[in-house]
């Protein structure tokens, strides 16, 4: 046999793959996707454009925090771990869901239900100021992710 995997395996391959597309297309978006955009003449078309980025993303970013999930109560499953979000020294657990919780409220409640409409309304009257505030944002959500992957990794490997 080629791959000889147990599900356990299999499950942190996919997480991996997940958080990797996920939290890289965050970060991309981020740092050089909407500096980029920030900087058009006219504020209209950074609004616009960011708008067709981020909800391109966004689809697939949906697709990846399910993987995510899925895979983590999988592996959690696997090793009938779940004691462990009883235990402080499995912060790191805590941090992991924590993160994947705010990303899934925005994307699957915030977004649909008025983000959206929100952000039309405000990049309407004041565009470079929304983009400002989005950009600010995105900073915060983006950093605290790539802590979390890196803390995350530490915790898995036995290094906290
Ligand atoms: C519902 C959400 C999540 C659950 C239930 C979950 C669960 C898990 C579990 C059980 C492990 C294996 C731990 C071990 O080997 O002892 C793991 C590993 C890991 N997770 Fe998550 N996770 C979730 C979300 C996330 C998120 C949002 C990120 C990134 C920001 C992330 C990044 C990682 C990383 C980097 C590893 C280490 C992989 C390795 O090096 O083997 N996870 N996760």
């Amino acid at each position: 046999m080629i791959l000889d995997l147990d599900g356990a395996a299999l499950a942190r391959a996919i997480h991996v793959a997940s958080v990797v597309h996920w939290i890289g297309g965050v970060w991309f978006v981020t740092f050089v996707v909407l500096p980029a955009v920030a900087r058009f003449a006219e504020p209209e078309r950074a609004v616009a454009l960011f708008e067709a980025v981020e909800h391109r993303f966004a689809g697939q970013a949906r697709l990846s925090t399910l993987a995510a999930a899925a895979s983590g109560f999988w592996m959690t499953g696997v090793w009938s771990a779940w004691d462990r979000f009883l235990d402080p020294r499995f912060f790191w657990m805590h941090a992991m869901v924590a993160l994947w919780a705010v990303f899934t409220v925005v994307l699957f409640v915030a977004e649909p239900l008025f983000l959206h409409a929100w952000f039309e309304r405000r990049a309407r009257l004041a565009p470079e100021a929304t983009m400002r505030l989005v950009l600010r944002l995105h900073r915060v959500l983006s950093t605290l992710a790539l802590i979390v992957v890196a803390v995350a990794a530490l915790g898995a490997h036995g290094g906290l």
